[in-house]
């Protein structure tokens, strides 16, 4: 392990959507046993985007506090990872970074691979830190998951941004050296560019994960990693909450420990209480794992953290990271939870609606309702040009 520089993770903020669907709305609606939802995979209610709220009114939102508090002079990269993406070819990055007012003297990207897009952003924020320290990375992880109505997936949809501020000496989690990585060409989990759900084989990406975690595991101790008794946690990526037990106890398995399932909840249970009642935010889920942890769990300070991002197709990568010491003075608990709970219930029929909203690719003038109470707003469409506005 190396840590002689420390670089990671200066600052969290999340932003997720106007309206929320309990999942005994959707149980009631289909009449499955509401435990399935509760304790079969773990999930409460699933954040639900307003008809102008997309990635670019969710990442933006995410990222506005964090320039707030430590402005935008240091920051000359802006990654923003999705698998939601609103277009072929320009990054939804510019779109945030005009809406934030951020620098011209800036590099705008946008990065896929599934859900693992974010981490990918993050590593390599971490290695343009490394060779700048000077400079600060502005890492965007922003999705809405959408699968087809009455599928298997439906009840794991969801959707958030986090954004994180990567630099030198950074005030909540070091990110350390070394990664484990695993590679597979599956198809679990995919959406061709003419569809806007999501197609899946719900089992068989279960199995991918897991196999994917064993993997990445596997090269992260032929690295030099740490031993798994070392870690107070783990952030899973979280499809459902119940993925991340499932994840680590395979782990536990695979690695030739005991499956406690109190031990498994010592070092999960404070990592799932965000993805529980957001669903899933594809890119964005770990690292709500993340925040839930920081905002939830006794002092963490020195204690190393694992991470297990896994993104479907699929690619996944093991790293650990520690938490900086005096990192509560930096937590956003307060805003977290207000994110959380200002969410406006929307009954069943209404959220359908909102589901099966799309612009119509005709060119023409297309105005959204004025919905979303955020900061920002995604006004319409106008010559196939998408219009955002500041509150
Ligand atoms: P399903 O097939 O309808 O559900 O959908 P199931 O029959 O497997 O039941 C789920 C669990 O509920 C089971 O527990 C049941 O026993 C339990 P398990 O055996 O797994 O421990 N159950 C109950 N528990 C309590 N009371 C009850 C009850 N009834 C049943 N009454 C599935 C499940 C996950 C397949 C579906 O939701 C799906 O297709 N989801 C989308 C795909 C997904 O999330 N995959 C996860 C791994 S892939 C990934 O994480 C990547 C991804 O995020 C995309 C990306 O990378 O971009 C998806």
């Amino acid at each position: 392990m190396s840590n002689e520089s420390f670089t990671g993770i200066h600052d969290l903020s999340f932003a997720t959507t106007e309206y929320v669907l309990p999942h005994t709305a959707l149980a009631a609606y289909n009449g499955t046993e509401i435990g399935k939802y509760h304790i079969g995979i773990g999930q409460r209610s699933m954040s639900v985007p307003a008809a102008d709220e997309d990635i670019v009114t969710l990442g933006a939102a995410a990222a506005a506090p964090v320039i707030a508090r430590h402005g935008a002079e240091r920051i000359r990269t802006v990654v923003f990872a999705t698998e939601s993406s609103i277009d072929q070819a320009k990054a939804a990055g510019v779109y945030v970074h005009s809406l934030l007012g951020l620098p011209s003297a800036c590099r705008v990207v946008e990065l896929k691979q599934a859900c693992y897009g974010a981490t990918a952003a993050l590593q390599f924020a971490v290695g343009l830190v490394r060779r700048d320290p000077d400079q600060q990375v502005l890492v965007i992880a922003s999705d809405v998951s959408k699968y087809e109505l009455d599928s298997p997936g439906e009840a794991t949809q969801g959707a958030a941004a986090v954004a994180m501020l990567v630099g030198a000496d950074p005030a909540l989690v070091r990110i350390e050296n070394p990664s484990g990585l695993f590679t597979a060409d599956v198809m679990d989990f995919w959406r061709p560019n003419y569809l806007t759900t999501a197609l899946v084989d719900g089992q068989e990406s279960v199995q991918a994960y897991l196999q994917a975690v064993a993997s990445s595991w596997k090269d992260y101790g032929e690295h030099g990693g740490r031993a798994l008794d070392e870690f107070a946690a783990f952030c899973y990526h979280q499809p459902f909450t119940k993925m991340a037990y499932k994840a680590h106890h395979h782990l536990l398995n695979h690695a030739g420990h005991e499956t406690d399932k109190t031990a498994i909840e010592n070092v999960i249970g404070q990592t799932v209480a965000y993805n529980a009642t957001i669903g899933n935010s594809y890119t964005a889920s770990v690292y709500l794992a993340l925040a839930a942890l920081l905002d939830q769990a006794d002092d963490l300070t020195d204690r190393p953290i694992g991470f297990l991002s896994y993104g479907s197709g699929s690619v996944a990568e093991f790293f650990a990271g520690t938490v900086a010491p005096g990192y509560r003075e930096h937590l956003r608990t307060e805003a977290n939870q207000e994110a959380i709970a200002r969410r406006k219930p929307v009954d069943h029929a209404r959220y359908r609606e909102l589901h099966a909203r799309s612009f119509p690719a005709d060119g023409g003038e297309h105005l959204t309702p004025r919905e979303t109470t955020g900061p920002f707003r995604l006004a319409g469409l106008s010559g196939h040009k998408r219009i955002y506005q500041a509150r």
